[in-house]
């Protein structure tokens, strides 16, 4: 089936479906946001990923309010700055005026708060899903020793974890880690991670008649991460969301894997 929006494919969340392909916006100013946005909408984009910290949520909402799609139609993810703790619901209700919404389909804690886990700034989160202000909730940044405080202490496990990643920092403890806990990757700076001249990723763009950008953002998805290219540029951003629609063979994902320098460090150890 070809549908021309990227709403899919999604990974399953308990509220919903969360499109594994969304737009980054940090360092888009709130200016160009409603311009920048509103491309990334025509593109097919239909995840929109920002942040309180970045200042552009009301430009974002510009773009929403006038696109002719509807609000469920769009994933918006949001996140409550560390130093917003002990403000959080004044902080979401300001991201949710801004943005022009009743709610967003996930909110976020940005980073732990004074680098710990805190769990009574998480608890707040959980409420606010309670209350249907976020549908989904979860955590940025976080180890996994922090999530596991989190469910220790609330009882509630954060549903996604957005951790900067891309296949040179790939780390298949992480990802297994992630997955007994059923908390969802997403990956961040898949492109500032990465060396775009690499030649295995260009060896393998070549083979798709593609750009390594590309092949990048088709690498998470064909491990079910959740990617969130960021581009300020019309073609960039209708070309990422393209590299949605390429298949890689699963050696063609092992290779990728395999340029990891976490992995290597893995094995030289294990075979050292
Ligand atoms: N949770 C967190 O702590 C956290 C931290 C960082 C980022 N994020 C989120 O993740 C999103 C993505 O990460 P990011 O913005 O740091 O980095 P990124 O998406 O990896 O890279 C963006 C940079 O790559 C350039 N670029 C985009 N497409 C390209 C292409 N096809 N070829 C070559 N260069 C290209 C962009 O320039 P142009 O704009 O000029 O195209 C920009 O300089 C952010 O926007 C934000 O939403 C979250």
């Amino acid at each position: 089936m070809t549908t021309n929006d990227y709403a899919e494919p999604a990974a399953e969340l308990t509220s919903g479906r969360m499109p594994l392909l969304g737009f980054g916006t940090w360092q888009i100013r709130n200016s160009a946001a409603p311009e920048v946005t509103a491309q990334a909408l025509e593109a097919g984009y239909r995840h929109i990923d920002t942040a309180t910290a970045y200042h552009n949520e009301s430009g974002i909402g510009k773009a929403l309010a006038s696109s002719t799609l509807a609000r469920e139609a769009v994933f918006v993810t949001t996140k409550l700055p560390p130093d917003r703790a002990g403000q959080e619901r004044r902080t979401l209700e300001e991201s949710l005026s801004k943005l022009g919404v009743d709610y967003v389909d996930l909110w976020l804690v940005h980073w732990p708060p004074n680098g710990k886990a805190a769990p009574r700034v998480w608890e707040q989160l959980v409420k606010a899903r309670q209350d249907g202000l976020a549908k989904a909730v979860g955590v940025s940044n976080y180890s996994l020793r922090q999530i596991d405080e989190l469910t220790e202490v609330t009882g509630s496990t954060p549903e996604v974890n957005q951790i900067r990643w891309g296949p040179s920092i790939y780390d298949p403890a992480v990802v297994s880690g992630l997955q007994q806990r059923g908390v969802l990757l997403e990956g961040y700076s898949p492109f500032k991670v990465s060396n775009l001249s690499d030649p295995t990723l260009a060896s393998i763009a070549s083979q798709h008649d593609a750009a390594t950008a590309q092949v990048i953002v088709a690498w998470h998805l064909a491990h079910g991460f959740v990617v969130i290219p960021k581009s300020s540029r019309r073609e960039r951003i209708v070309a990422n969301a393209a590299g949605a629609r390429i298949q890689l063979s699963a050696e063609e994902v092992a290779a990728i894997d395999g340029l990891s320098r976490v992995a290597r460090v893995g094995s030289s150890r294990r075979s050292g």
